[in-house]
């Protein structure tokens, strides 16, 4: 049996309805068990017992989101050097962007010497008014299919052991 980790962190609710349709896909292979916990509640040990990782976060102000780096920051050197080499795949969510979040979150996965297996999957909800932003986001039917698939091909290869 294989873990796949997908943390996550979402203001406005778009970032988890991706994460929680990536594990949804995720969920339809047997031999990966999903493990599907917000930002706060990650701590050190759940990134060591895990095979492989999505990492899930709104770009804010051109970077990951507080909570999100928050995550890095109490788990990063607890788990260096013990997780080399395993996959990881990013999902954003952004107003017009996300390339910023991505970068960074790909940044410290190259420190923890992690696998690249996807691009990141960014989703953007076009939010430009300070109202539209601070609304609830409701994430279109066609973009979570993608993150479905996304979490599917995920849990397929770890569990066939392609990565
Ligand atoms: C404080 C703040 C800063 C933001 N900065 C950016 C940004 O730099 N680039 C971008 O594309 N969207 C930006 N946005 C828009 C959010 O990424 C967008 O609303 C997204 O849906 C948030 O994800 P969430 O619904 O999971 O919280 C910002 C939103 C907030 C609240």
């Amino acid at each position: 049996m294989k873990t796949l980790l997908i943390v996550y962190h979402s203001m406005t609710d778009g970032t988890r309805q991706m994460a929680q349709a990536a594990a949804s896909g995720a969920g339809g292979e047997l031999a990966v068990q999903v493990r599907l916990l917000r930002a706060p509640d990650a701590g050190p040990q759940d990134v060591l017992l895990a095979d492989a990782y999505v990492f899930a976060t709104p770009e804010n102000l051109a970077a990951m989101s507080g909570l999100m780096k928050d995550f890095f920051d109490r788990t990063y050197y607890a788990a260096l050097d013990r997780i080399n080499g395993r996959p990881y795949a990013v999902l954003i969510c952004a107003g017009s962007d996300g390339r910023n979040a991505a970068k960074q979150i790909e940044r410290i996965a190259t420190g923890w010497r992690l696998k690249s297996i996807a691009e990141p999957l960014i989703v953007c909800t076009h939010a430009q008014t300070q109202q539209q932003i601070l609304r609830p986001k409701q994430i279109a039917p066609g973009e979570l299919t993608r993150c479905r698939d996304f979490g599917a091909a995920i849990a397929a290869g770890l569990s066939i052991g392609v990565f």
